[in-house]
């Protein structure tokens, strides 16, 4: 049972007392009394009851239909009446004000706890689906998709807002009119007329067909405007299995359609940025792999002419020189191969190749260079070391950058020595390159960053030395690495696989 507080409107003080004892013991609490239908009402308002006992011949000016009406108006407390003669005209006017139901004088105490349990029960069932309703409307209040409800008949009964604005119709102007008035929908391409969804759902039954692409016109559009929609439509089944309407769910795909384009095309842009940064790598690439050995045909050529405005030239001096020429153009396009290759990442010419012998044959290129830069050279070449598997020029590049960088990094004219140290150990499937100097070295924080592409500390750097040495070590399965040296300096170090007994 439900214990309720309960407000007693009975203008017969002892009726009124006997059933205040009643209910008392039927577990409920009394929260007040009247015999008058104005005060009812202000008690009404004043403690809240649960429940009110309505006599419906009150003292004063005002019945109990009365004010059972404003108590039902202002504060929804459901109302029993209680009444001596029950005559149609009485009832149907008790009946306006939607009662929770009637006790017939006298009645009995079981009577009483009956319709009372009904009338609670009652109104807790109708506070919880005013509930429903509530979360139900607010529901269709927040959601961003167009709803719109259909009678039986296919006629409007109710709209949500994005609804209303999609279409162009108030809810109000639209109650009552065929869904097909109000949402003109026509084909997306050819601008045809469609059929209004939801009276194939209603003439289909429970059947849900499935989505479908349309325009809709809002009010008083040319049929070549309208918004891109996509319909959802089902029917509304009751307890007995009978349609009593359908729902049309509708949402606009512009926006999606524009979320996507934009989407689409920031991909490409990217893309185009990602061509145009690898663009500019490799020129940066080649202008770097291509600035030394054309530096070098400079001063040979120079050194040719030179020859030439002597009085009686020796063509044997001058033949050297201008061999040397033509070795370092053809390095030149070696060089740009190589970079081409290596921009598609494939090796360009893959053979065996003695990184010893590359080494002292790198060294050989530079010898004007390092000697011009007073630095001192050692080597620890492991003699018959295994064989690499690559492109010998790629791998030359390599080793060409860590020597003309620790070369620049023992420029500085304060510095006490100007060691240069390369090792080669082959070892276990490995062999080890070591390009140790004395010059400056490598600040913690910078031993990343020096291998980004276009990262310099240099005036006239372009910073690609190292970034190419990368691509060049990972391009044949091997890594390279950057440390401090001992006690100043750095040391760049690569291990690269080899095949057991070289060729
Ligand atoms: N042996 C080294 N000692 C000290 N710092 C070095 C050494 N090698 C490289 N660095 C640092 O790494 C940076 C990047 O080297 P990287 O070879 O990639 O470019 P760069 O030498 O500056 O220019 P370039 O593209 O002309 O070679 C250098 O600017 C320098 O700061
Ligand atoms: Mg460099």
């Amino acid at each position: 049972m439900i214990a309720a507080r309960i407000l007693i409107v009975e203008d017969d003080r002892i009726v009124a007392r006997d059933i205040q004892h009643q209910l008392s013991r039927m577990g409920h609490v009394v929260v007040g009394m009247s015999a008058n239908g104005e005060e009812a009402v202000r008690l009404a308002g004043s403690h809240r009851p649960d429940l009110v006992l309505m006599d419906i011949r009150l003292e004063g000016e005002m019945d109990g239909i009365e004010a059972a009406r404003r108590i039902r108006d202002s504060q929804r407390i459901p109302v029993v009446f209680l009444t001596a003669y029950a005559n149609d005209e009485v009832v149907q006017r008790a009946s306006l004000t939607e009662p929770f139901g009637y006790l017939l004088k006298p009645f009995e105490e079981p009577q009483m706890r009956t319709v009372i349990q009904m009338a609670l029960y009652k109104h807790a069932s109708d506070a919880r689906l005013r509930m429903s309703e509530r979360r139900y409307a607010a529901t269709l209040a927040s959601i961003r998709d167009g709803v719109i409800l259909c009678d039986p008949q296919g006629r409007v009964d109710f709209m949500n807002r994005v609804a209303e604005t999609m279409t162009g119709w108030t809810a109000m102007e639209a109650a009552g009119q065929p869904l097909a008035t109000v949402f003109v929908a026509v084909d997306e391409e050819t601008h045809e007329s469609l059929e209004d969804f939801s009276a194939l759902v209603l003439r289909s039954g429970a059947f849900a067909p499935p989505d479908r692409l349309s325009r809709l016109l809002p009010r008083g559009e040319p049929a070549s405007a309208g918004i891109v929609v996509e319909e959802r439509c089902s029917a509304i089944i009751d307890d007995r299995g009978e349609l009593v309407g359908s729902i049309l769910v509708f949402s606009d795909l512009t926006q999606r359609r524009q979320i996507a384009e934009a989407l689409r095309k920031a991909q490409a842009d990217l893309a185009h940025i990602g061509r145009l940064t690898m663009m500019g790598e490799l020129a940066a690439a080649v202008a770097h792999e291509v600035n030394q050995p054309l530096m070098a045909i400079v001063t040979n050529a120079g050194t040719c002419l030179q020859h030439l405005s002597q009085p009686h030239p020796d063509p044997g001096k001058t033949r050297v020189v201008v061999e040397r020429i033509v070795r370092d153009a053809q390095r030149a396009g070696d060089v740009v191969r190589s970079i081409h290759a290596l921009a598609r990442r494939t090796p360009a010419d893959p053979g065996w190749v003695d990184m010893s012998a590359l080494v002292a044959d790198t060294l050989a290129l530079v010898r004007a260079e390092l000697r011009r830069a007073r630095v001192v050279v050692e080597t620890d070449l492991q003699a018959g070391s295994p064989w690499v598997h690559g492109d010998r020029v790629q791998l030359q590049q390599l080793v060409l950058n860590l020597v003309m960088n620790a070369v620049e990094a023992m420029a500085d004219p304060e510095l006490p020595e100007r060691r240069l140290r390369i090792v080669t150990a082959g070892e276990e499937g490995w062999i080890r390159v070591r390009v140790e100097d004395s010059g400056v070295g490598i600040a913690d924080a910078d031993v990343d960053a020096i291998f980004r592409a276009l990262y310099t500390t240099k005036p006239d750097g372009l910073g690609m030395g190292l970034s190419i040495g990368r691509s060049i070590v990972e391009l044949h399965g091997g890594r390279l690495t950057a440390t401090p040296g001992t006690p100043c300096g750095s040391v760049f170090e690569f291990v690269l696989p080899v095949s057991a007994g070289g060729v």
